[in-house]
């Protein structure tokens, strides 16, 4: 088979076969295809397409490209949550603990940040000593003994993807969704889970702007999960505003503490308790007679009772993290300057632009522009409107958390306008546009 062969035919609009596809990543990861030649397939793919069985083809060889991760042996049965990235998402570090403490073993490898979307690992980081980077068998061995853990991804876990979405970030290619299902579904497909709940966001603050481009994506991963033999739900998630208040490494781990203390942001609150309720819905899914509202009723107990918080703590412990900071977060890494915006006018909340806060919060230094850039742990934005709220002026919109006084001029730029108020009253937002199971 010749590379350039492969490039012709998917240019030329031609279905690949299952061989075609697997020689192609096989020769990419063992270093016998240029980065040229895979760029200009990546394109060809982008503006042609790919048909359903192209794209489980790409998954599993992506996935199979390293390291197959089995759980079974260790806790039974695995499960596993994906979100697609938004503005505010610590959903993480509240649902992981939740469903630990139901009995339901976590074990989950997550990825940094890029451009606007906040990383799982960098806001754990914020947690002083907290390791990111366990061995396959630290991942197991604590997988067992703690029923939660939370790292990196292994070097080995789907290497294809890593080489790839690389050429993909550099050639314009990211927006395509065969390609982003592939990307997904590989890593957690190889990373073992046995049922995993998908949480697709949709809107101003994430890769899928339309529920209908959602729900394109959301089918397809759906679809090549249950191809693969894994259990599947894709929850259609709003991020047209951030979700909970805080956005910024140190300040969004606050709020999930406070979360897990039966505090924090309704709407956080709610969406954490939903995926949970559907991540324990499938690890139990001999057990019918547990309905989604009986098993939310079961996670506000551990909410309640501390048992979540707790699971929280074992986690942060066993991964050698600063434990004091979990009970208390005033702990937690804090910007030297503090401001506050207030509301212009008296009126309505229309819309809060959920990219240009995530936008506000990179150039603070929360995120990163390119792969690899230094992070700033401790500032970040709070929002505290949501679309729907009757405000007055003078009401408090944002406080910057900020550590130079021109990165703090910007985002205060950025965030007067980021809020679009009215003098009509505004209907607020759904946290769930729709729940698909294939
Ligand atoms: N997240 C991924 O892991 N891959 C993509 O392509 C997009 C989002």
């Amino acid at each position: 088979m010749r590379a350039v062969d492969v490039i012709a035919r998917k240019r030329d609009g031609s279905e690949l076969t299952a061989e075609e596809i697997r020689w192609f990543v096989e020769s990419y990861v063992s270093g016998n295809i240029p980065d040229y030649q895979v760029a200009a397939w990546l394109m060809a793919v982008y503006l042609r397409g790919m048909t359903r069985r192209e794209t489980v083809d790409l998954t599993l060889a992506m996935a199979h490209s390293g390291d197959m991760l089995d759980l079974s042996g260790v806790v039974g049965y695995a499960v596993d949550k994906h979100s697609s990235g938004g503005v505010g998402d610590k959903t993480t570090f509240v649902v992981l603990p939740l469903v630990a403490a139901c009995g339901v073993p976590v074990a989950k490898m997550s990825g940094r940040g890029l451009g606007f979307s906040g990383g799982t690992l960098d806001k754990l980081e914020s947690i002083a000593g907290y390791r990111v980077e366990l061995t396959l068998e630290e991942f197991r061995s604590q997988a067992e003994q703690y029923g939660i853990v939370l790292c990196g991804q292994t070097s080995n876990l789907a290497p294809a993807d890593g080489l790839i979405y690389a050429l993909r970030d550099a050639t314009a290619t990211v927006s395509c969704v065969p390609l982003i299902a592939s990307s997904i579904m590989s890593k957690k497909i190889a990373a073992g889970a046995n049922g995993v709940v998908l949480d697709v966001k949709v809107g101003m603050g994430a890769f899928m702007r339309t529920v209908e481009e959602a729900k394109a994506l959301a089918h397809l991963m759906v679809d090549i999960g249950r191809d693969a033999g894994r259990d599947m739900v894709a929850l259609i998630s709003d991020m047209n505003q951030p979700l909970g208040v805080a956005v910024g490494n140190a300040l969004e781990m606050r709020e999930a503490i406070e979360t897990l203390r039966g505090e924090g942001p309704q709407d956080l609150r709610e969406h954490c308790l939903t995926v949970a309720a559907h991540m324990v819905r499938l690890a139990r899914q001999n057990q019918a007679e547990d309905t989604l509202v009986e098993i939310i009723q079961e996670l506000t107990e551990h909410l309640e009772s501390g048992a979540a918080l707790a699971k929280l703590r074992d986690l942060v412990s066993a991964q050698g993290g600063d434990t004091r900071m979990v009970d208390d977060p005033d702990l937690l890494p804090a910007a030297r300057i503090v401001e506050t915006l207030e509301v212009p006018a008296n009126g309505y909340v229309a819309q809060i632009n959920a990219l240009e806060v995530g936008q506000a919060a990179v150039e603070l230094g929360a995120g990163r522009e390119k792969k690899g850039d230094p992070i700033d742990h401790t500032v970040g934005v709070l929002c505290h409107l949501k679309v729907g709220d009757q405000v007055k002026k003078g009401d408090l919109s944002f406080t910057i958390h900020a550590n130079e006084a021109d990165r703090l001029e910007a985002a205060r730029r950025r965030l007067e306008r980021a809020v679009d108020y009215r003098r009509r009253p505004q209907a607020p937002l759904p946290l769930f546009y729709d729940t698909l199971t294939g």
